[in-house]
């Protein structure tokens, strides 16, 4: 008889490949995803802890969840409930103390563990907490995720994080570096591959500190295990996110020089512009060691296209501080980017430190910056306008024979063509920008199609 499992993922994109991982871990005993709440015989909220408000968001969903189960139980029937991700990892036994009708809280290291822990809970009278960082890896023990959805995948090839940024849970959350063997993830890519995926961005919470067992014994860089990648038949793009700017080698930059297959876009957080908060915030690194870093990157690949992460309110932010922000942008000049307002963070040191900023002040410089960036997201849009690039076709398009499809760059681009597929890759001309999208006209040349060249 089969189950029905309901995941719900919050985060990061490592959540979203964990949540399929899971998903595969639990088809073999019986369970079959479902993409209704109402139908689930086992609900999985996969969270995320990185700031105060992700956190909270799961105690709210867990709320609604329980009323559902109540519904549930009134008529006879019953409702698993299990919490993974960094929340549980973080919280451990203490959530089962302020939501005790959880039945299972699952670590992100132990997900392999999650069908044996769900069998246990119908043994025990309360709810079983799993969040060690077990010897055995989970990569080793886990099945392959069920067969994806697009044409396009993500891959986990490192985890963890050395760096202890001082505002950062993920070291705590997530554990200690640890990278992927290059031929466990080669196997896993020819395996995408061979299920018609042709776009694979590879994850890691610092991916290019990745540092993997190469299969000639010898440690492999990012930038080796990317060229690796290219050589495989089939993938069209490579992507790779999180980095961090410390850890950026040489060997990764000529990857952007030399392998056409690496997309020209880098997601490279620096989080302020001030070397006094870069130091209080433990980067170790400074304003200028990044802007030097950006133009060695745009000196090997001059189409880079560069998105980042930003704080602002970081305890001791002066006005000052901020306004190098403000100026660091300026000189970047982002395709995108992402901004937070601090979050204190529990057992964090930033957490700890006097000079918290005011809540007003945060969110006055979050606009500002925010109002920037978009700025800067405007005008790099407006630039593809008239360019000729060939886009991904990700999904169908709101009206018939429209499609929606991603450039090189991750914009959204839409286009008519009745003959695309899903998964084709094609070139097209930018005719428009809209606010949150390009329009495009597909030009008459060669089409590539999945699994064969048209
Ligand atoms: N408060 C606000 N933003 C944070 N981030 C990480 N920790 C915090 C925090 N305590 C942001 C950083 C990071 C992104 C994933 O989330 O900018 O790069
Ligand atoms: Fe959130 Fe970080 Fe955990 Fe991802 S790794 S889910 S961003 S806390």
């Amino acid at each position: 008889m089969t189950k029905k499992l309901f995941i719900k993922t919050y985060g990061c994109q490592m959540n979203v490949y964990d949540s399929e991982r899971m998903a595969g871990a639990l088809a073999p005993h019986g369970y079959a995803a479902t993409d209704r709440i109402e139908d689930a015989d086992l609900v999985v909220l996969n969270t995320c802890h990185i700031r105060e408000k992700a956190a909270e968001k799961v105690y709210s969903e867990l709320g609604r969840v329980r009323l559902l189960r109540d519904q549930r139980r009134a008529s006879g029937d019953d409702l698993t409930i299990a919490v993974a991700g960094c929340v549980a990892q973080a919280e451990g036994e203490a959530m089962l103390e302020r939501a005790p009708f959880i039945d299972v809280v699952v670590g992100p290291q132990a997900y392999h563990r999650l069908p044996e822990m769900l069998a246990r809970r119908g043994r025990t009278a309360r709810g079983v907490v799993d969040t060690d960082f077990p010897l055995e890896s989970k990569f080793d023990e886990l099945p392959a995720a069920l067969t994806p959805v697009g044409p396009s995948a993500f891959l986990t090839v490192q985890e963890g994080c050395d760096k202890f940024c001082t505002f950062c849970v993920v070291p705590y959350t997530r554990g200690a570096e640890a990278s992927r063997p290059a031929a466990a993830i080669l196997a896993e890519a020819r395996q995408l591959l061979a299920q018609g995926v042709c776009e694979i961005t590879l994850l890691g919470q610092n991916v290019n500190a990745y540092r993997g067992e190469g299969p000639d014994g010898r440690s492999w860089s990012l930038g080796r295990l990317i060229r690796a990648l290219a050589e495989l038949d089939g993938l069209a793009r490579i992507r790779y996110t999180t980095s961090h700017p410390r850890d950026m080698e040489d060997e990764l930059i000529t990857a952007h020089r030399d392998v056409p297959q690496l997309m020209p876009f880098l997601h490279l957080p620096v989080q302020s512009g001030s070397d006094a908060l870069l130091q209080a915030m433990n980067r170790k690194h400074g304003a200028d060691d990044y802007l030097r870093l950006v133009d060695r990157l745009r000196a090997a690949k001059p189409d880079l296209a560069l998105s980042s992460d930003f704080i602002v309110g970081f305890p001791g932010e002066t006005d000052e501080d901020f306004q190098a922000t403000l100026r660091l942008v300026e000189q970047v000049h982002y395709a995108q980017a992402f901004s937070f307002k601090y979050s204190p963070r529990p057992g964090t040191p930033a957490s700890l430190m006097k000079k918290q900023v005011r809540e007003a002040i945060k969110a006055e410089r979050l606009a500002a910056l925010q109002e920037l960036l978009e700025a800067q997201r405007r005008s790099f849009d407006q630039q593809s306008i008239g360019t000729v690039m060939e886009v991904l076709i990700e999904r169908d398009g709101r009206d018939v024979g429209h499609k929606a499809a991603r450039s090189p760059w991750l914009q959204i681009v839409h286009l008519a063509g009745e003959n695309l597929r899903v998964g084709d890759l094609c070139r097209v001309e930018i005719t428009g920008a809209n606010p949150r999208s390009l329009s495009a006209r597909l030009l008459p040349s060669p089409t590539v199609q999945r699994g064969r060249a048209a």
